[in-house]
C-alpha cells in the first residue's frame, strides 16, 4: 500500500467514525429558512465533528500506574511538581519549564534548567492521550517520563538516592498514606544512581540489590504521583469548538463565532494545506511520528528523533514491562508490539497537539520557528531533510505520496488566523466531593 492510499484510508476512517457523531450533535432538522454563511458538505461536517473537544475521551487508564486515580496521589504529585528542593541546587522544579501560567511551557526555544537542553519544553495538558511521551517517544508512560528530568544533568540535575532521602525527609507521611511504609534507606548512599556521574554510578554499584530496589521504588512512586496530577489537566472549549457545535447542529447564527478569514483558514487546514492528514481528532494530532524536514538546531550533530528513541524505551527499567510497573505484561501492548527498523522514523518527531498553539511560541522540537507564519512557510517550502527523508512533497522532487502544499500569502495568513481559534482555558478537573 502506498502512502497516499494509506492517508486516504486514515481520513476515511475518521470520516466514518465521525458520521454518527454529526448525527448525535444535531438537535433536530436544521432551520433552512435562515441563510448559512458557510456551506459545508456532509464529508466536511463529519471531519469538523471529529475535531470537536466533545469527542475527546477521558485520558486512557494507565495500567502501569495503580495510583493515578487517587486524589491523595494527585495532590502529592502537584506539590512535587512545584518543589524546587528536588533539584541539584534547589532552583529547578518541573514548573520552572512547565509554568501553569504560561501554557505549562517556558516560552524558550530550548529548555533551561541547571543547564541548557537541546529541545523545547512540551505542554503537559492532554499528554496522557499519547502512548509515547517526549518529542521522540522514548518513554511509554507519564510516570516513567517524569523520572527523566529529575536525573537529567541539565534539568533537575539530581540523582535518585538523593530524591529518595528527600522524600523521606519532606513527604514521608503523605507518601506512606498512599503506598504504605517507606523502604528502609539506612543502607543507601545519599547520592547515587546508575545513570549519573562516575561517582554516583560507583556509589550505586556499591549498594546491595535490596537497597537499590527500595530507592527505585520510592523514585518510581514519585513519578506515579506526578502522573496522577498531570492527568487532571485538560483543555477547555475554544471558539473553534463553539463554531463546530453550532455548524453541526445547523444553527446559522453560530457561524459568526469565526470570522470569514478564520473559516477560509479552516478550509485550507482540511483541504489544500493537508494539515488534517497529521493534525486530526480533537487534539489535532495523530499521536504518530513524522519527518517533516524541520532543520536541526545543531547541523553537526542532528537530532535523529524517533529512530534513536526505540531502543531507549525498550531497555528502560521503568517501562511498562519493568519491575516497577503495576501492569501485567499482556497490558503493555504498545511496548510489546513497538515497530522497529522503520526507516521513516529517522528524523521523525511526534505530531504535537495544536490546541492553544497560538499561545505558546516558539515552535517545533527545538523551537526552530518563532511564529505560526514561519511554521506554515516551512510546510510550503518543504526543504530536503538533513536526517532521513521528509514526508512533505517538494515541488521539484517528484514525490508521489503527497502533493506540494501551495499557499498564497493571503492563505498563509488565514491558516494562521484559523489556528488562533483553537485557544481555550486549561482546566484542572476538580475532584468530586
Ligand atoms: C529544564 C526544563 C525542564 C524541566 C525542569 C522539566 N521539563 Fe518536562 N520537558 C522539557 C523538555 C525540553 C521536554 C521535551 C524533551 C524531549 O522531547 O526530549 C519536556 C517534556 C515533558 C513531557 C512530555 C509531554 C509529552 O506530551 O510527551 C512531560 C509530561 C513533562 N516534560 C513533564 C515534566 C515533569 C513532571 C517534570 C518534573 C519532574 C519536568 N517535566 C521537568 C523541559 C523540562
Ligand atoms: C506529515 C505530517 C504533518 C503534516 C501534513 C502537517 N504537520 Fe504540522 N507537525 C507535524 C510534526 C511531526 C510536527 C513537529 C515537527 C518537529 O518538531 O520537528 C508538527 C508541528 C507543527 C506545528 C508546531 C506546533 C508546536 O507545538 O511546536 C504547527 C503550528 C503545525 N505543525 C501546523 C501545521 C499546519 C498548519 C499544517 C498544514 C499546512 C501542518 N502542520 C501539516 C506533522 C505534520
Amino acid at each position: 500500500m502506498n502512502k497516499s492510499t494509506s492517508i486516504a484510508i486514515r481520513l476515511g476512517t475518521i470520516l466514518l467514525a465521525a458520521m454518527p457523531i454529526a448525527n448525535a450533535f444535531a438537535g433536530g432538522p436544521s432551520d433552512q429558512t435562515v441563510a448559512h454563511r458557510d456551506r459545508w458538505n456532509a464529508a466536511d461536517i463529519g471531519i469538523l465533528a471529529s475535531m470537536h473537544l466533545g469527542q475527546l475521551p477521558q485520558q486512557p487508564q494507565d495500567p502501569s500506574n495503580a495510583v493515578e486515580g487517587s486524589r491523595a496521589a494527585s495532590e502529592l504529585g502537584k506539590r512535587l511538581f512545584n518543589d524546587a528542593r528536588l533539584s541539584k541546587d534547589q532552583t529547578v522544579s518541573c514548573a520552572t519549564c512547565h509554568d501553569a501560567r504560561n501554557q505549562f511551557q517556558d516560552g524558550l526555544a530550548v529548555a533551561r534548567g541547571i543547564g541548557v537542553g537541546s529541545r523545547r519544553a512540551m505542554p503537559i495538558v492532554g499528554s496522557g492521550h499519547s502512548p509515547w511521551l517526549f518529542w521522540d517517544g522514548r518513554k511509554d508512560s507519564l510516570w516513567s517520563q517524569a523520572l527523566g528530568p529529575f536525573e537529567d544533568a541539565v534539568e533537575h540535575g539530581g540523582n535518585r538516592a538523593r530524591y529518595a532521602h528527600l522524600m523521606q525527609t519532606f513527604y514521608r507521611s503523605e507518601y506512606e498514606a498512599i503506598f504504605g511504609p517507606m523502604p528502609d534507606l539506612s543502607q543507601s548512599a545519599r547520592s547515587a544512581s546508575p545513570l549519573g556521574t562516575p561517582a554516583e554510578k560507583a556509589a550505586w554499584a556499591a549498594m546491595d540489590p535490596k537497597t537499590q530496589a527500595g530507592v527505585n521504588r520510592i523514585f518510581s512512586n514519585m513519578g506515579k504521583v506526578i502522573a496522577a496530577y498531570e492527568k487532571k489537566l485538560t483543555h477547555g472549549e475554544s471558539r473553534f469548538d463553539r463554531y463546530v457545535q453550532g455548524t453541526v447542529s445547523g444553527d446559522p447564527s453560530a457561524q459568526q463565532i469565526l470570522s470569514q478569514q478564520e473559516v477560509n483558514g479552516l478550509r485550507i487546514f482540511m483541504g489544500k494545506g493537508q494539515c488534517v492528514t497529521c493534525h486530526n481528532g480533537p487534539l489535532f494530532t495523530d499521536h504518530s511520528f513524522h519527518n517533516t524536514g524541520v532543520p536541526p538546531r545543531d547541523l553537526r550533530n542532528p537530532d535523529r528523533g524517533r529512530a534513536a528513541a526505540i531502543a531507549k524505551v525498550q531497555k528502560d527499567e521503568f517501562n511498562c514491562l519493568g519491575l516497577f510497573s503495576d501492569a501485567k505484561p499482556a497490558q503493555c501492548q504498545e511496548l510489546r508490539f513497538i515497530v522497529t527498523g522503520d526507516h521513516a522514523m529517522e528524523g521523525a518527531f511526534r505530531t504535537p497537539s495544536l490546541r492553544n498553539v497560538a499561545l505558546r511560541p516558539p515552535y517545533m522540537h527545538a523551537g526552530q520557528f518563532s511564529s505560526i507564519e514561519e511554521v506554515i512557510a516551512h510546510y510550503v517550502k518543504a526543504p530536503t531533510a538533513v536526517v532521513g527523508h521528509t514526508e512533505l512533497a517538494n515541488a521539484g522532487a517528484g514525490h508521489s505520496e503527497r502533493r506540494p502544499i501551495r499557499l498564497s500569502e493571503q492563505e498563509v495568513k488565514e491558516l494562521a488566523q484559523f489556528l488562533g481559534t483553537l485557544s481555550g482555558a486549561i482546566v484542572e478537573v476538580p475532584w468530586k466531593q
